[in-house]
C-alpha cells in the first residue's frame, strides 16, 4: 500500500506493506537512526516517537496506521534550545552511559514536562510517569534526577513542534 505522512516537518510518500512497522520505516528507510530498538516487543521504550503529538512505541506501530499522522523523531528535536537544556542536564547528573535508552526516555521526557509544566510533581508521580522506558545501565535514579532538575527549570515545551 501507498501511505503519506509527515516526519519531522516533511511530507513523505512511501509504499510499504501494511504491516510493516514504524520502526523500520523511520530507521531502515528514511535513515532516522536515531531512534533505537531494543526489545522490540513494546517493554523497554527505546523506539519512543511522537505520534500525532503523543508518545508511542514506533515497534508495535503498523504502517497502514502512520497513514496521514504526523511523526516527531528524536531526530527532529535536536535543534530545538529546551532539547539542549534536556542534554546538559542527562549529562551532568550521569544519566547517559551506554546511551542506547536515552532517545526513548528524551522523548518521555519531553512529553512529560509540557504536560507538567508549572505543576507540582512528586517523585513517585515522575517515576511512574517513565514506568515504559527501561535503562539497563544507570540503574533509573540518575534519569529520574535529570528529570526533576529539568521539571523545576520549568522549560516551556511548544504544544507542536512542526506545523
Ligand atoms: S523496541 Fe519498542 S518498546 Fe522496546
Ligand atoms: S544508558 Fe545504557 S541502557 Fe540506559
Amino acid at each position: 500500500m501507498n501511505i503519506s505522512f509527515f516526519v519531522n516537518g516533511k511530507g513523505i510518500e512511501i509504499e510499504v506493506d501494511p504491516l510493516d512497522r514504524l520502526l523500520d520505516i523511520l530507521r531502515d528507510e528514511l535513515h532516522l537512526t536515531g531512534t533505537k530498538e531494543g526489545c522490540g516487543e513494546g517493554e523497554c521504550g527505546a523506539c519512543t516517537v511522537f505520534m500525532n503529538n503523543k508518545p508511542v512505541n514506533s515497534c508495535l506501530v503498523p504502517a497502514m496506521h502512520v497513514d496521514g499522522s504526523q511523526i516527531v523523531t528524536i531526530d527532529g528535536l535536536r535543534e530545538f534550545d529546551f532539547f539542549k537544556k534536556i542534554q546538559t542536564s542527562y549529562a551532568q547528573n550521569g544519566a547517559v552511559q551506554c546511551g542506547f535508552c536515552t532517545p526513548g526516555f528524551v522523548i518521555s521526557t519531553i512529553n512529560f514536562l509540557r504536560e507538567n509544566y508549572k505543576k507540582t510533581v512528586t517523585d513517585d508521580e515522575i517515576k511512574n510517569a517513565f514506568v515504559g522506558n527501561i535503562c539497563r545501565c544507570t540503574g533509573f535514579e540518575k534519569i529520574i534526577a535529570a528529570i526533576k532538575e529539568l521539571h523545576e527549570m520549568n522549560l516551556e515545551i511548544p504544544e507542536k513542534f512542526y506545523e
